[in-house]
């Protein structure tokens, strides 16, 4: 197995391991070390990996995590565990039947709106288009490492209101208030092995901060979110079919380029289980 880094933002991409076999617990404590170290992993080259292997691959982090949002029975056709979910555009009948099919989606954090958001959030590619649809991934430690120092004086002391509605991929889309779910997180999380310091806001679902009115929130975060994405702190991921790519989501942000939804792109999920956040 070899280890090296993707980007001077963050990510390490590994080579030469074949996850679909068991794995003794040298190379594990070397995948979690690179984890740790870099907040997100891309395993290239893993051909037909199994539900049952890419389960095994997300527990080597941590108990697996459940589903934030209703299982939907239209997703479970085949035999994968209850806690699978497919980022997919794929139709049935003409109709997408899974997640997030189509366009582009701004920076957010996966289930910052539940009070136990995931650890980590792991994609297999099992179909992938040629062009379009990368994930970008902006390092929170390295945000808040670089805040000015009247930023980093307000994420300190405040926590902030993080909403989404489900199927949304753009800020304040108001869409059906029975799938809005929300949640007033820590404006600052410890990473849980470095103890880095990470700027726990994102531009998709961090709608205000708590204590503040609104024109002075709105201007605060707005500097916040154009902070967190500048081209320094980002790594632009190109998929390829047989990547699975796992990601720090307490410590990054995530986005989704646009692509073309008459090419098929279908994703499978899993997530590490997290806890509550503490500043
Ligand atoms: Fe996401």
């Amino acid at each position: 197995m070899q280890i090296g880094k993707l980007s001077d933002a963050l990510g390490a991409e590994v080579t030469g391991i074949d996850l679909n076999q068991p794995h003794n617990p040298a190379t594990v404590e070397a995948l979690k070390r690179a984890f740790a170290e870099n907040l997100v992993l891309v395993v290239r080259d893993q051909k037909d990996l199994s539900p049952e292997a890419h389960v095994r691959f997300c527990e080597f982090f941590g108990p697996l995590g459940k589903r934030s949002r209703p299982a939907d029975s239209r997703h479970e056709k085949g035999n994968e565990p209850a806690e699978v979910m497919f980022v997919s555009n794929r139709r049935v009948d003409g109709k997408y039947v899974y997640t997030l099919p189509e366009g582009e989606m701004m920076f957010h954090i996966d289930q910052c709106y539940v009070e136990r958001p995931a650890r980590a959030t792991c994609l297999y590619a099992i179909v992938v288009p040629e062009v379009g649809g990368d994930t970008l991934f902006g390092n929170l430690c390295a945000a808040y490492d670089a805040l000015p120092a009247d930023l980093r004086a307000v994420v300190d002391s405040h926590r902030a209101l993080n909403v989404f509605t489900y199927d949304s991929t753009q800020r304040d889309q108001v869409g059906d208030p029975s799938k809005r779910r929300e949640f007033v997180q820590p404006m600052v999380v410890r990473h849980a092995v470095t103890g880095r310091k990470a700027l726990y806001v994102n531009r998709l679902m961090t709608w205000s901060i708590e204590g503040m009115d609104k024109a002075a929130s709105d201007a605060i975060l707005a500097r916040l979110f154009d902070h967190q994405e500048e081209p320094r702190f980002v790594y632009r991921h190109k998929w390829r079919k047989g990547d699975l790519l796992l990601w720090d989501n307490q410590c990054t942000v995530h986005a989704r380029a646009d692509f073309d939804p008459n090419a098929e792109r279908h994703l499978r999920r899993f997530t590490v289980a997290g806890g509550p956040l503490a500043a």
